[in-house]
């Protein structure tokens, strides 16, 4: 089998590619910009089997450029996880998520339509919830989002689900699967990939370069919210059960089908949990300064995973902080500067 790999290059993209490599005789190609992405992931996917992965730098709003390369690689599946992601980022910059998200989703849709491309996983996201007041969150919660990064993810589930029914009409092979990640932490097994974000927001990875010195507290947004200890829960999901995921949901596509699957551990956990998950992980203190609310974080987002786990198969290798915090801290312990490092 031959994939493409859209945003190949970071975080979650890395990861998955590394998985899609594992079975003999499968082949990679890595599409991504490197306005976020980082050369060295690629690089290392290349070096863990040459001739089986290659790198193209490329924004998919490049339209004709890619419909080459689509015509070229005729693949049997495309995995997109290309995206700006950062929620506070879109609501500052809302053009460039819809560009980014909506401009390269339709482009690669025509690319795809245009060479015969049958498979498409896509990477959604919770935010395409919004807020919702019921937990835990399942797929037939109503999509509200509340900002222009869940709004541009949910833009794109339609035009998804829009060419699925429009190549059922014409009797074309096209199916896809929409696949709404939670929060995502930890990093490989192998210590060859991890987080490397600039600026970095995440909780895990910021707490612990506050553990390392890299920053001087962790700054703690919000100790009064309607939850157990006033902190806001999340449901943690380890990147390489995130990658797993994708596996198994290539492996379930058929014919027409159009689908779409929560991927979290339906387990929740506070920032202060996270916190002290990180410090036994570091084995130092985490210096912290309360800071007030963050503008649009819930108190509290938590998956119903039953449906990828009855219809997929999936089950997380991971349903606790601890081994996140510890590969999130060996690969940052191994590489300081990220992938520039
Ligand atoms: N937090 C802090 N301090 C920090 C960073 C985060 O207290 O320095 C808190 C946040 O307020 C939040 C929790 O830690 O309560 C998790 O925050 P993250 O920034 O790690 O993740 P988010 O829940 O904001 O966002 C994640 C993904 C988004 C996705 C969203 C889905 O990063 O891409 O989940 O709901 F949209």
């Amino acid at each position: 089998m031959h994939y493409l790999v859209t945003g190949g290059a970071g975080y979650i993209g890395s990861h998955t590619a590394r998985h899609l490599l594992r079975p003999p005789g499968s082949r990679v190609t890595v599409v991504d910009s490197l306005v976020r992405g980082h050369r060295q992931a690629a690089e290392r996917l290349q070096a863990a089997d040459p001739g089986r992965g290659t790198f193209v730098q490329l924004d998919l709003r490049e339209r004709p450029a890619l419909a080459d390369l689509m015509a070229r690689v005729r693949p049997d599946a495309v995995l997109h996880f290309a995206a700006f992601t950062l929620v506070g980022e879109s609501v500052s910059n809302p053009a460039m998520y819809w560009s980014c998200g909506v401009g390269g989703t339709s482009s690669l849709l025509e690319a795809m339509r245009a060479a015969g491309v049958p498979r498409l996983v896509f990477s959604s996201t919770a935010a395409t919830y919004g807020a919702p007041e019921r937990m835990p969150i399942s797929e037939d919660t109503p999509q509200r989002p509340v900002n222009p990064y869940g709004a541009s993810k949910l833009a794109c589930e339609e035009i998804i689900r829009g060419e699925v029914e429009a190549a059922r009409r014409e009797r074309r092979d096209f199916s896809a699967t929409m696949l709404r990640y939670f929060n995502v932490a930890g990093g490989s097994d192998d210590g060859l990939r991890g987080e490397d974000h600039a600026p970095e927001t995440h909780l895990v990875p910021s707490a612990l370069q506050a553990a390392r010195g890299m920053r001087p507290a962790l700054q703690l947004f919000g100790t009064d919210y309607p939850t157990p200890d006033g902190t806001c829960i999340r449901d943690y999901v380890h990147v390489e059960d995130l990658a797993a995921a994708h596996v198994d949901a290539l492996h379930a596509l058929r014919p027409g089908s159009c689908e779409a699957f929560n991927v979290g551990i339906g387990r929740g956990f506070s920032v202060r949990e996270v916190l002290a998950e990180c410090e036994r992980a570091a084995g130092r203190p985490i210096p912290v300064e309360v800071a007030p609310r963050r503008d649009g974080d819930p108190p509290m987002l938590l998956s119903d995973p039953a449906r990828i786990m009855s219809v997929l198969g999936w089950a997380p290798r991971h349903r606790t902080l601890g081994p996140m915090a510890e590969s999130a801290w060996r690969w940052m312990q191994a590489n300081p500067r990220g992938y520039a490092g």
